[in-house]
């Protein structure tokens, strides 16, 4: 059984994963109207893989005797980007957040005794280590191609294959 306590604080990072999911949506309809097709299509695969990320939360909590909860609280996510670069930006410190989220809520589950959902969340600690290398990585690739209008084309067709390979 979750302690009451342990299932607050799930509840919450279940609401950062939902708002996370939400900014790549609003990501997604940005690029969608730059006319970035692969570019939207990374956004769409990152909002799903967020709601995957919510959904694991979701079932682990009630699987364990406790309540999942939808609360009525996500910030509106910021919706308008300067350039492929901006949006980019955002999704660097979107993923730091909620990195920063995960660990803190990892120590709290180790100093309190909460050994289970210490262990559970292992997976997410790395998942996100690996989420702000890969972005990283990517806010490089766009800054060596440029954001430029005659960049583009080429810019989001880099992205069909970095999607192929994710
Ligand atoms: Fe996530
Ligand atoms: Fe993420």
């Amino acid at each position: 059984m979750l302690s009451e306590s342990v299932q607050a604080k799930l509840n919450e990072q279940i609401q950062k994963e939902a708002f996370a999911s939400n900014a790549y949506l609003a990501m997604a309809s940005w690029a969608e109207g730059e006319n970035l097709p692969n570019i939207a299509q990374y956004f769409y695969n990152s909002a799903e893989e967020e709601r995957q990320h919510m959904l694991k939360i979701y079932k682990y909590v009630n699987a364990n005797g406790g309540h999942a909860r939808i609360e009525n609280k996500l910030d509106k996510p910021k919706e308008k980007f300067k350039n492929v670069l901006d949006a980019f930006e955002t999704v660097y410190d979107l993923e730091c957040s909620v990195g920063r989220a995960i660990n803190e809520l990892a120590s709290w589950c180790l100093q309190n005794g909460e050994h289970a959902t210490y262990f559970f969340l292992q997976s997410f600690v790395l998942e996100q280590q690996e989420a702000e290398r890969k972005v990283t990585e990517l806010l490089s690739i766009i800054k060596r191609i440029g954001t430029e209008p005659q960049n583009l084309f080429y810019l989001d067709k880099t992205f069909k294959k970095i999607n192929e390979q994710s």
